[in-house]
Formats: structure tokens, sequence, C-alpha cells
């Protein structure tokens, strides 16, 4: 499987259209697995996805988010008066690209965005440290706020408000990016990288291989 690379480099692993998946979202849990195995199960560095929104006349924005479940599509959480979600509101489409240096790999995905049900929200909140929990309360994410102090009084104040449990925010929770295309691409020595693309139909995915 492995390709031998300049000293300097780890052995790339080769992409091509004979051992990638038929479904992409199993490919890319292969390479989530792959990268989990390099920087650590869960870790920043291998969950770390570039998430790109546009607002109602088309500008666009991109910040990380960590990927925090992959199922029919790619989870992640957020404030949902963020920036963010003013975008998604609006326009329910969303770009993500994931990039794993020691693995030389890209990950691009594009597709519809949708809320996560409630419940599911809320079982996940469930498993945040507290500080975390009360964290998503007092930042009202994306606006301005006057000094750094006004956080942490707002944190100190959530602290005595929730002695216990603390329940999920309303304005906080998860999204789905459901994607319908999807692509991986492997680098290669000597810049010629290996791209696959896959498109969603409306019998199944179709596989391409793009020029890179
Ligand atoms: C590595 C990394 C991971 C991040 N993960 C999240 C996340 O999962 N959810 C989130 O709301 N913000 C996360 N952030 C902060 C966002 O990048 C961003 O600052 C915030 O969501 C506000 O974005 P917006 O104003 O465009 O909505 C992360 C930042 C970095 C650098």
């Amino acid at each position: 499987m492995a390709e031998a690379t300049s000293p300097h480099e780890l052995a790339l692993p080769l992409l091509d259209e004979r051992s990638a998946r038929p479904d992409p979202l199993d490919q890319l849990r292969l390479w989530l697995v792959d990268a989990e195995a390099v920087y650590g199960p869960g870790s920043v560095e291998a969950t770390a996805m570039a998430l790109a929104t546009a607002d109602a006349v088309g500008r666009p924005s991109v910040r990380f988010v960590l990927l925090k479940g992959l199922d029919r599509g790619l989870v992640f959480y957020t404030n949902y008066r963020s920036r963010k979600a003013r975008d998604l509101a609006s326009n329910p489409r969303a770009s993500a690209a994931l990039w794993w240096p020691a693995l030389r790999r890209q990950a691009r995905v594009e597709g519809a965005v949708e809320r996560l049900a409630a419940e599911e929200s809320d079982a996940y909140f469930r498993t945040r440290p507290r500080l975390h929990q009360l964290s998503a309360w007092a930042s009202p994410q994306s606006e301005v706020v006057p000094e750094r102090a006004f956080l942490e009084r707002r944190l100190q104040e959530l602290d005595a408000e929730f002695p216990c449990e603390v329940p999920r925010p309303p304005f906080w929770g998860g999204y789905r990016l459901v994607p319908d295309r999807l692509e991986f691409w492997q680098g290669r020595e000597g810049r010629l990288h290996d791209r696959l693309q896959y498109t969603r139909r409306h019998d199944g995915w179709v596989l391409a291989r793009l020029a890179p």
C-alpha cells in the first residue's frame, strides 16, 4: 500500500479507483481513522475542518470547527446565533475541507446543512466538560463584547446559576453537513497528486478522477 518517498517524508499511501470505497462517507471514515492513528483519537489535528458558508448575497466566510460525528453527514456544534448560523439560515449550504499534513491528504465536502434534532444536541452537550458547557452559555458568539472581563463575569454568574447540571442553551447545538459532492486528495511525489471526486446522483455515487 505504501509508496516510497523522499527520506524526509512519510511513505505516502496510494489513492486509486480500485481501492476507494463505493460510499464516500465510508472513505472519509477510513481517512479519519488514519488521521486519528497519526494525531490521536478525537484530536484537534485530526478533526479540525475549515467550514465555508455564504450569506444571502453570496459573500463567503470560512472558519474552523471540529468534526464531532460522521454518519450520513458531518456533524459539528456551534452557536445558533453566530455568523455562520445566520449564513446557514439564509443559505443552508456549506463546504468544508480537512487537511492532514502528515498524510498529505485533503478531504473536501459540500452539501446541504441541517440542524440536528434537539435530543441529539442534548446528548452531545451532556458529554462536554462543565467549563465548556458554561462557556457555551457565556459567549454571545460572533457579537462584539466590551472586554474579556465581561465574558469572565458571565462565566462566574452562570457557574452560580447552574450549581448542578448545566442545561444546553437553546441557542447552541449541532448541524449536519450532508454532502452531495466529496473529493479526496492524496499528495504524491512530483506534484502528480491523486484526486477522486464523488458526486451524488439519484441512483448512487459517481466516482471520477480529477486532474491535480
Ligand atoms: C481548531 C479550531 C476548532 C474550532 N472548533 C469550533 C467548533 O467546533 N465550534 C465553534 O462554534 N467554533 C469553533 N472554533 C471557533 C471558530 O473558528 C469561530 O471563531 C467561531 O465559531 C465563530 O465563527 P463565526 O463568527 O463565523 O460564526 C474553532 C476554532 C479553531 C481554530
